[in-house]
């Protein structure tokens, strides 16, 4: 073992040295897109922005960039894409998106120059890209009810249930959402309805879709969605076992960590799925949910806890922002028994400026966790530490937000500003929530060394 690392590390410095007197370092004279800009595009921004990507505009071609070079120039200078809102000095996490200075000035360069195009020989291949997940090709892939929303609807918040049956019992190393329409999915939490196979004899009976405006009381759209077992009794249910947030990809993680019982008969229950405004075209919805098996039981599964909004420490103080004010709040709770950090995940909506969470141990030691010195709204990813992060027993965990309620803030939903608040833990964009979600195991000796990237 030691001795692979020895020539992992030997390689790496004769990479430097070659690289540093090559020319993948310095910026050349004159800047081309074949040669500079699209190995820049196509290692940082092409995941997204290419067709059938999630950004509406591609950045493959030489016409899409130039098309493009004024934004590309400026939102690279401001750190807005590749979008990582964490900052990278405080703590770093697997699947980082950050540009090189190097590349940021390759693209500043491209555009005073006046954009020339190059040899069209010397342009790299576009990666390969896969499609339908972000993990591989997946073992079974279940369809979710397809939702029709008309031009200009509101906000929908859904019950949703997607029933499936198996051969056996089995295990889940990953349950992965796959947004049909990305314009129109906003988020979806979802939890795992587990049958004993003698007390449900249909899982596919029951509506589909069940809209939470019009029925407000939970038990009643569970009937509706036929839910409880055939003697109305309750099945067990595994709460969050697939999330979708904008910019989220599913995560395995190495080492056999993670993954899921999957009864032979069970429902995914997405409580909710969120649908935005539409503009003005009638769109259907058709997500699907995918599952790679696993054959192996899952021997550490996760757990998970949050602060703030809905979670096992309240806001303080109350989340009530008024208008033309910046407000700040906090949520802390002392940790029990030793953890393992796995994943980590803030929210705030439109109104966020900054967060931060970090734990103070016992000894008067920080162990940072996060730091969003600018909130970005469209970017809530869920990010996971490169190797898991121990956090005592006795440690309070912290998370701090800033709200920026004035006419400075340019997401305002509101002009003038107008009070908000949490409304009891609404969910709807221009109301207001603080969450902090952490992903965790049970601490066992060695955690800290153990690698959660997949790509290592
Ligand atoms: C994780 C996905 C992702 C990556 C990686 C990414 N982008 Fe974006 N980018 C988006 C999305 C989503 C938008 C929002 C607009 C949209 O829906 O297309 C956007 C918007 C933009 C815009 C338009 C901003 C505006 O004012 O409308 C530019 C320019 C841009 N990206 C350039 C880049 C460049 C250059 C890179 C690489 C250095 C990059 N992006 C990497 C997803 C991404």
């Amino acid at each position: 073992m030691a001795k692979t690392n020895n020539i992992k590390s030997l390689a790496a410095v004769f990479f430097v040295l070659l690289c540093s007197c090559g020319d993948k370092n310095t910026i050349p004279d004159k800047v081309n897109f074949t040669e500079h800009v699209a190995p820049i595009l196509y290692n940082n921004c092409t995941i997204c922005h290419r067709p059938g990507g999630s950004a509406h505009f591609s950045l493959v071609t030489y016409a899409d960039a130039k098309g493009n070079a004024e934004a590309i120039a400026f939102t690279t200078r401001e750190h807005l894409m590749p979008p990582w809102p964490a900052d990278p000095h405080y703590t770093q996490f697997i699947g980082e998106r950050l540009l090189s200075q190097r590349g940021i000035d390759v693209l500043q360069k491209w555009l005073q120059q006046g954009e020339q195009e190059g040899p069209q020989d010397k342009l790299p291949t576009l990666p390969k890209y896969l499609t339908g997940s972000a993990i591989g090709i997946p073992d079974m892939r279940i369809a979710v009810a397809p939702y029709f929303l008309k031009a200009y609807s509101n906000d929908r918040f859904l019950l949703v249930k997607v029933p499936f049956e198996l051969p056996n019992d089995t295990f889940a190393s990953v349950i992965e959402f796959i947004p049909g329409n990305k314009n129109v999915v906003h988020h979806v939490n979802g939890d795992l309805v587990k049958y004993e196979f003698d007390k449900k004899k249909d899982v596919f009976g029951g509506e589909k879709v069940v809209d939470m405006v019009e029925d407000t009381s939970i038990v009643k759209a569970f009937e509706k969605l036929g839910l409880p077992n055939d003697d109305g009794s309750y099945p067990v249910l595994k709460k969050s076992v697939v999330n979708y947030l904008p910019g989220v990809f599913a995560q395995k993680y190495a080492n056999g960590i993670g993954g899921y019982f999957l009864p032979r008969k069970g429902v995914f229950l997405l409580n909710d799925l969120h649908y935005g405004f539409t503009s003005k075209e009638d769109v259907w919805d058709s997500s699907y949910i995918n599952i790679f098996f696993s054959k192996t039981p899952p021997n550490r599964p996760v757990e998970e806890f949050q602060l703030g909004t809905w979670g096992v420490a309240p806001v303080e103080p109350d989340l009530i922002i008024q208008p033309n004010t910046i407000k700040r709040v906090r949520s802390h709770v002392v940790i029990q028994k030793d953890i393992s950090v796995l994943t980590i995940n803030p929210h705030m909506h439109l109104l966020g400026k900054s967060f931060k969470a970090y734990a103070l141990q016992p000894n008067g030691d920080t162990i940072r966790l996060i730091s969003i010195p600018r909130w970005d709204f469209n970017w809530q990813y869920f990010y996971t530490f490169k190797k898991m992060v121990k956090i005592p027993a006795g440690s309070t965990v912290v998370a701090e937000g800033v709200y920026d309620n004035t006419t400075a803030n340019p997401n305002n939903p509101f002009s003038p500003p107008r009070l908000v608040r949490d409304n009891n833990g609404s969910m709807k964009a221009t109301d207001e929530m603080f969450q902090f979600i952490i992903t965790y195991l049970p601490y066992q000796p060695g955690d800290e060394n153990i690698s959660l990237d997949i790509s290592n």
